[in-house]
């Protein structure tokens, strides 16, 4: 191999690997901005919830009954009572989350933006800081 034509592998690797590097260092200042942001707006969520009464998973699960059915929602406590004989998607399913973290099945059915907000209407509590699992402070 000519010294020429070697110099210039040289400096298409370096060019190369420099692209890379910058490449991998914006993603990773994307990642930290976002991960930042998410942090914010967990403790924004939080400050707004501060004034909500504390309740442990087991005072929620005291309530699972239709005439007084409450559930879990990313750590925020719902009193859904009203909405069990009217929920769109029927009383049974209610009934299997009635007095748990319905979190996850909440999440799989992908409910509508509309059904996402009508759920503050029932917001009651948010879970004592050592049972949250989403809205989790840094401090
Ligand atoms: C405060 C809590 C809840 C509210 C306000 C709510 C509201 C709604 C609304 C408005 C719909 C109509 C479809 C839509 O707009 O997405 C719906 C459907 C449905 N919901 Fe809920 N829901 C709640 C909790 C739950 C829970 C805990 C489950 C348990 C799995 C559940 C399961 C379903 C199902 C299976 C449907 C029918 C979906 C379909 O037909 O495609 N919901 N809900």
């Amino acid at each position: 191999m000519s010294s020429l034509t070697s110099a210039l592998t040289t400096t298409s690797l370096s060019q190369q690997m420099f692209s890379l590097a910058s490449s991998t260092f914006r993603l990773a200042a994307s990642a930290l901005t976002r991960l930042q942001q998410q942090q914010e707006q967990c403790q924004a969520e939080l400050a707004s919830l501060a004034h909500l009464p504390e309740y442990s998973l087991e005072q929620v699960s005291w309530h699972d009954r239709p005439d007084d059915c409450w559930i879990v929602l990313n750590d925020k406590v719902y009193n859904v009572t009203k909405l069990v004989h009217n929920h769109p998607g029927g009383m049974e399913v209610m009934m299997e989350q009635a007095g748990r973290d319905a979190t996850l099945a909440f999440r799989s059915v992908g409910h509508s933006i509309d059904a996402i907000e009508q759920v503050d209407e029932f917001l009651v509590g948010i879970l004592p800081a050592k049972e949250r699992m989403y809205l989790r402070s840094r401090k």
